[in-house]
């Protein structure tokens, strides 16, 4: 006898094939978006997207030796990367599909960013739930407790504002066509893994750049980068604090990106030490987010994260700025403040010329 028949839905207006998506439904498909960059994160940081590169087939287990990890979780992460699209398979053995390749970090606007963004999110959304209670404002240590977050900060942040850097800010902001006339100093403060100023360099033959930074793997990963990329005759990075630095001789252009709202309790000190380290003609490039003014802003799609990233800097002490703000403080200390705009003015670049 065969198997009764199921009892199916008939289909109409209101069946699953056909309705909008609930807003459950549509959920469920964003969290699996963030699912998917997170499997990918776990393949990036052990080297399995990477070791895929090269368009093979690769078994998990020679995968795992080829990357000197435990086959047992490659095994499941092979099966978990293959269910979300990052790979596929044939006989067992995996490669990467294009969805998987686009989060290779040297690839054109590599989608690696967001695998890591999608883990330090969540780090950053437990400590800040955590601390809602107690009030307690921990600071920069927060972003050092992943020990797997940590190394992919500075190439997070390469991806996402190098190209922007490069297309919008070096071409629209006139103080770089200068520096690179005039040649001389440029110093980076909270210079991350060193990109802007691999950027620079590679730009302006003439220019010679230091990047200092208060995390000791940011500097190796700058100096092995400049290395790479043979521009460390003309770089030099240094373990050091943005308050206690010393040049070898005034520069020409001192960039902050994305530092000076970590130190901006000590404002008009920061300020002072910019000024008196400048050359005259020489300039200070500040670039931040650029907080809005009114409230409602912040509902726009591309303000929106801006909004969560604030919430993590408050745990880390800080809080993002608007233009006149830094304007103000720039005036203070006796340098001429001009604001640019960029991305919908999303991001604000400030020069301040002594
Ligand atoms: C958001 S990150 C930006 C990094 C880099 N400028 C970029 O755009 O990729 C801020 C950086 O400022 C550095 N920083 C914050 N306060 C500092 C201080 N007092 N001295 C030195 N570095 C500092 C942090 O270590 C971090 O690398």
């Amino acid at each position: 006898m065969s198997p009764p028949k199921p009892n199916l839905p008939e289909l109409s207006e209101s069946s699953p094939e056909t309705r909008a998506p609930s807003r459950k439904e549509q959920l469920m498909h964003a969290l699996q978006e963030v699912q998917g960059m997170q499997l990918a994160f776990i393949g990036l940081h052990n080297g399995l997207v990477q070791a895929l590169a090269g368009g093979g087939m690769e078994e998990p287990a020679a995968l795992a030796r080829k990357t000197n990890t435990d086959k047992g979780y490659v095994l499941r992460w092979c099966e978990a990367a293959y269910a979300f699209g990052l790979l596929e398979e044939e006989g067992g053995a995996f490669m990467l599909s294009d969805e998987g390749r686009a989060y290779l970090p040297d690839q054109p606007g590599t989608l690696m960013p967001l695998a890591v963004h999608s883990l330090l999110g969540g780090h950053m959304t437990l400590r800040a739930a955590e601390l809602t209670r107690t009030g307690e404002r921990p600071g920069e240590v927060v972003l050092g407790e992943q020990a797997a977050i940590l190394p992919w900060f500075g190439p997070m942040l390469a991806a996402n504002f190098g190209p922007l850097f490069e297309q919008h800010i070096l071409p629209g902001v006139p103080v770089f066509e200068q520096a690179d006339r005039k040649g001389g100093l440029a110093v980076d403060l909270g210079c991350g893994n060193g990109w802007y100023l691999r950027k620079l360099a590679q730009r302006m033959p003439g220019l010679r750049g230091l990047g200092i930074d208060g995390i000791g793997e940011n500097i190796r990963q700058a100096e092995k980068l400049a290395q790479e990329e043979k521009l460390d005759h003309r770089l030099t990075f240094q373990e050091g604090d943005i308050y206690t630095f010393s040049l070898p001789e005034p520069a020409d252009l001192i960039a902050m990106n994305r530092a000076l709202h970590h130190v901006w309790d000590d404002k008009e000190r920061v300020f002072k030490i910019l000024a008196d380290h400048l050359k005259p003609g020489g300039a200070a490039v500040i670039w931040e987010p650029n907080w809005p003014v009114e409230l409602a802003a912040l509902r726009q799609p591309g303000k929106r994260g801006m909004a969560v990233q604030n919430l993590a800097e408050h745990i880390q002490g800080n809080h993002f700025l608007q233009p006149d703000e830094i304007c103000q403080q720039m005036e203070k200390a006796g340098l001429k403040a001009h604001v640019f705009l960029f991305m919908n003015g999303n991001e604000q670049v400030v020069v301040g010329r002594k």
